[in-house]
């Protein structure tokens, strides 16, 4: 049922590669309580996907729709098709792969993404995916066939960082953006998303928004310094903090450096700069967990001896209280005006993301931290600070999350890491989770 050519199946050299066959029914035999995850082909799946577009150093370069998404979505789907699963890809390139349960109902799904900012880690994202391919692995190694089908999807272009929104993917999936209006999304160069789809061959034909699943559960790498510093095993993820991105353009007088006195110029670098530490300062004055981003910064013409004619930037902010982080937003328009007015420049802001707060399904973070817990695992309840799929999964279907800690809270950069050890135990967290939810009756 793939929309999408798949690659030959002894591309991944697995060393028991006895190829799976479901069993058709029988199942009360196997102990699934007791089942746990392979942690060593967790890990090598790991690295070599993240050595599809892996940069010189570590991590890897996987923008959404770029030929190293394409090349990383293939190695993934050769996995999924090792294992038989049913495959779809849908009208904006989300592929989910199931495996059939004793009944025809809600499949449990799990998954996250696999593309990953410009200099990315080979966690973020990519351990929810390929965790979740283990959990359907090992419950079918086993022999066990859990009541309800069994799921794992990677969304398209979850990081924004291409094409904004974030998480627009999983947004289009639950129905909340229709997959024409994604297609007609510009990326940062300037490609049309549908176009970039066709192109490396991810547009499928499954619909949007798709089969709502009976639960959603993402197993996620911390991205910030929380649990290693309380020496915590797990987090149990209460929620999802809003984001608001906007785009500024500030339009000046390009002049010459040399000759144009101070007092004369329109300058759109120096109202950029006044911007940024507006911005810090804000987050600063409303305290945390208030926070606030400059992450990009375009000057043109980018000169040394001229006065740019204009900037284009980029503010993320984000707060987990909604009435906050709708004052940071009022607080920066008023800031904009004032410095507009005294420069004599024009801004143009332009809303690239905007979502409120989210918290995750009550019985779905009890069960995580119950389990987590019955494994002998510390845990920690926390709400995320970065944007997640399962916060849209959440639109529609009971969600949650489970966190692993990450080394010195380093994400979005190539030093991002997470002992094996920890990505094991939250996939033996998420199997037994999923187990759990998968044979429970409609
Ligand atoms: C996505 O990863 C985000 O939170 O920026
Ligand atoms: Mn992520
Ligand atoms: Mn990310």
């Amino acid at each position: 049922m793939s929309d999408v050519s798949v690659p030959p199946i002894d591309r991944h050299d697995d060393p028991t590669p006895d190829r799976l066959t479901v069993p058709p029914t029988g199942s009360s035999d196997v102990d699934s309580a007791a089942l746990r995850i392979n942690g060593e082909r967790l890990t090598r799946r790991l690295s070599e996907l993240g050595e599809v577009g892996g940069l010189e150093g570590g991590g890897c370069a996987r923008l959404a729709l770029t030929d190293a998404d394409r090349d990383g979505r293939d190695l993934v789907i050769t996995w999924m098709t090792e294992l038989g699963l049913d495959l779809i890809t849908d009208t904006v390139g989300n592929v989910t792969a199931t495996l059939a349960g004793r009944e025809n109902l809600a499949p449990v799904m799990m998954g996250s993404h696999i593309d990953t900012v410009q200099t990315g880690g080979i966690y973020d994202g990519n351990l929810g995916v390929l965790a979740g391919l283990e959990v359907i692995e090992t419950v079918m190694r086993s022999g066990f066939v859990p009541r309800r089908p069994m799921a794992v999807a990677f969304f398209t272009d979850e990081e924004g960082a291409r094409f904004a929104p974030d998480m627009l993917g999983s947004l289009v999936y639950v129905g909340a953006m229709s997959a024409e209006e994604a297609h007609d999304i510009v990326s940062i160069d300037g490609a049309r998303l549908g176009d970039e789809l066709e192109r490396i061959g991810y547009l499928g034909s499954s619909p949007c928004p798709g089969l709502v699943p009976h639960a959603f559960i993402e197993l996620h790498i911390e991205q910030g310094p929380v649990l290693e510093r309380e020496g915590r095993d797990i987090g149990v993820v209460t929620g999802v903090q809003g984001i608001s991105w906007q785009r500024l353009v500030i339009t000046g007088q390009s002049a010459h450096a040399g000759t144009t006195p101070m007092e004369l110029r329109h300058d759109p670098a120096y109202v950029a700069s006044e911007i940024a530490v507006f911005v810090r300062r804000l987050a600063e004055e409303l305290g945390s967990p208030q926070v606030g981003t400059v992450g990009t910064f375009d000057l043109h013409p980018n000169l040394i001896n001229v006065v740019p004619a204009s900037v284009t930037m980029t503010v993320d902010l984000r707060n987990t209280n909604e009435e906050t982080l709708k004052q940071a937003e009022a607080r920066l328009v008023k800031f904009c005006d004032e410095v507009m007015e005294s420069e004599g420049v024009t801004i143009e802001a332009t809303s690239l993301a905007r979502f409120e707060p989210v918290d995750f399904h009550p019985e779905v973070i009890d069960r995580v931290e119950d389990e987590a817990k019955g494994q002998g695992l510390s845990t920690r309840r926390m709400p995320s600070g970065a944007g997640h799929d399962a916060q849209m999964l959440a639109r529609v279907s009971r969600a949650g999350m489970i966190f692993v800690p990450s080394v010195e809270g380093i994400s979005h950069n190539i030093n991002e890491f997470t002992k094996a050890s920890d990505n094991e135990n939250g996939a033996n967290v998420l199997l037994q989770v999923v187990l759990d939810l998968a044979e429970e009756k409609p």
